[in-house]
């Protein structure tokens, strides 16, 4: 039985927290933790509900490999038919090793260097999303003397300010770095079609991540759009219309994006411009498929706070101490009759930063029972870091009942790898 006809991941089931039909407690007692665990059958369900969603604008969806680049993943992801989006040579590579085609693969982000370029030129990837003037000038150098044709879209930067929830992740408006100005697409473009070495066939934005609302998508949309009209007078042989990521989901309060809403303002916009949608979900794809799995080392109280001290922080997943993301954090066995209690969830870094919750009314956890700390499928692993000398996690995908390592926990002999 798949998970992706459930309403929830993770449900809990005869008290358990499970992730497919296995146990979270039993994946940490056979992996150790800090672990991450992630359950394909939602994955599934989660491709298959864009597909569904989209169908009409026969979309690419690149699966946005900053959100979780694990290798198997990504096989399993080229598998359900997905590309990717890329903003990184180090990402190509992964996304290349898991067997996705070139011919799939979109590359974003405002610091290309030319060897990334050249790579991705090697690898026939479908377009650049380029993000300045000096960047194009430099696509156009590295492909001329690779004897090449780089096909490319403008990452227009429509001044739309989306409302995600912290100002990190809001990139559509003009005080940020992302994106070429408004006003100076259509030179651009103009320069570009004077170039042997350079093919402009789309137009990108990207406006932000974890947004709920489809507004600004619409905004974004038609001010793209009409542009495009503007470029096909002059001559610009446009063929997709990429609207980035960002699609949001509930991380366990507050609403997430009505995927169904969204496509039904976005499709025949497009449909109707002639127009190939290249959609960009990272988190929405992965996010609530994964949880991190961290135990209780210390419960240690009394002064003004009670803090519970597990063996998985920051190092390990970034998100609330780096743009207060929120997690609900839970026992992953059974709570039985216990009350709720306010505590502060603490990693064991030495940073006052280090924190996965504060001030938050969970089960009263003991040491040694196991949390799960739910939605963390994305911007997880990836952020991961071996700060105070920390061993990244395993990582563990479950499909049913089958359970697979996809990643072994780094060893100490991993840490000092590479150095003189
Ligand atoms: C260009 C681009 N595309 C897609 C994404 C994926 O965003 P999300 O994971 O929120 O869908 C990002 C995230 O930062 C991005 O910068």
């Amino acid at each position: 039985m798949g998970t992706s006809v459930l309403t929830q991941p993770f449900p809990r089931v005869e008290g358990r927290v499970v992730c497919g039909e296995v146990p979270l407690e039993d994946l940490a007692t056979e992996y150790g933790t800090p672990l991450y665990v992630y359950d394909l059958g939602w994955i599934r369900g989660r491709v298959a509900a864009f597909r569904e969603a989209f169908e009409g604008a026969g979309p690419l969806l690149a699966y946005s490999v900053k959100a979780n680049g694990n290798l198997t993943l990504l096989r399993e992801l080229r598998a359900l038919g997905c590309g990717a989006d890329i903003t990184s040579g180090g990402e190509l590579y992964r996304a290349v090793s898991a067997g996705i085609d070139g011919s799939e693969i979109v590359f974003a982000g405002v610091g290309k260097s030319e060897a990334e370029i050249a790579f991705a030129l090697d690898e026939g990837i479908y377009a650049f999303n380029v993000e300045s003037r000096s960047e194009l000038e430099r696509i156009d150098r590295v492909a001329t003397e690779k004897g090449m044709t780089a096909r490319f879209g403008i990452r227009v930067n429509p001044n739309v300010l989306a409302s995600t929830p912290h100002q990190y992740t809001a990139t559509g408006h003009s005080e940020t770095k992302f994106g070429v100005p408004w006003e100076e697409t259509r030179a651009l473009y103009r320069w570009a079609l004077g170039r042997d070495a350079l093919d402009p066939i789309g137009i990108d934005v990207h406006i932000g991540s974890q947004i709920v609302d489809t507004e600004p998508y619409v905004q974004a949309l038609d001010r793209v759009l009409g542009v495009v009209t503007e470029l096909r007078q002059e001559g610009v042989p446009l063929e997709y219309l990429d609207i980035g990521g960002g699609f949001g989901i509930s991380y366990g309060h507050g609403p997430a994006l009505d995927l169904e809403s969204l496509a039904a303002q976005i499709v025949p916009r497009v449909v109707d411009a002639g127009l190939r949608l290249v959609l960009e979900p990272g988190r929405s794809l992965v996010g609530e498929a994964g949880a991190f799995l961290t135990r209780v080392q210390y419960v240690k109280s009394g002064g003004p706070k009670t803090f519970v001290i597990v063996d998985g922080g920051m190092s390990e997943l970034i998100r609330p101490s780096h743009y207060g993301g929120y997690h609900a954090i839970e026992p992953a066995g059974p709570i039985g009759d216990r009350e709720a209690t306010t505590v502060d969830v603490v990693g064991p870094i030495c940073e006052t930063g280090d924190f996965l919750a504060l001030d938050r009314p969970i089960p009263e956890p003991r040491e040694g029972e196991l949390l799960a700390v739910r939605t963390s499928g994305a911007y997880g692993f990836s952020m991961a870091s071996n700060y105070n000398g920390r061993l990244r996690p395993a990582e563990v995908l479950v499909d049913g009942a089958e359970v697979r390592l996809v990643r072994r926990r780094e060893t100490y002999q991993d840490l000092i790898r590479g150095e003189a």
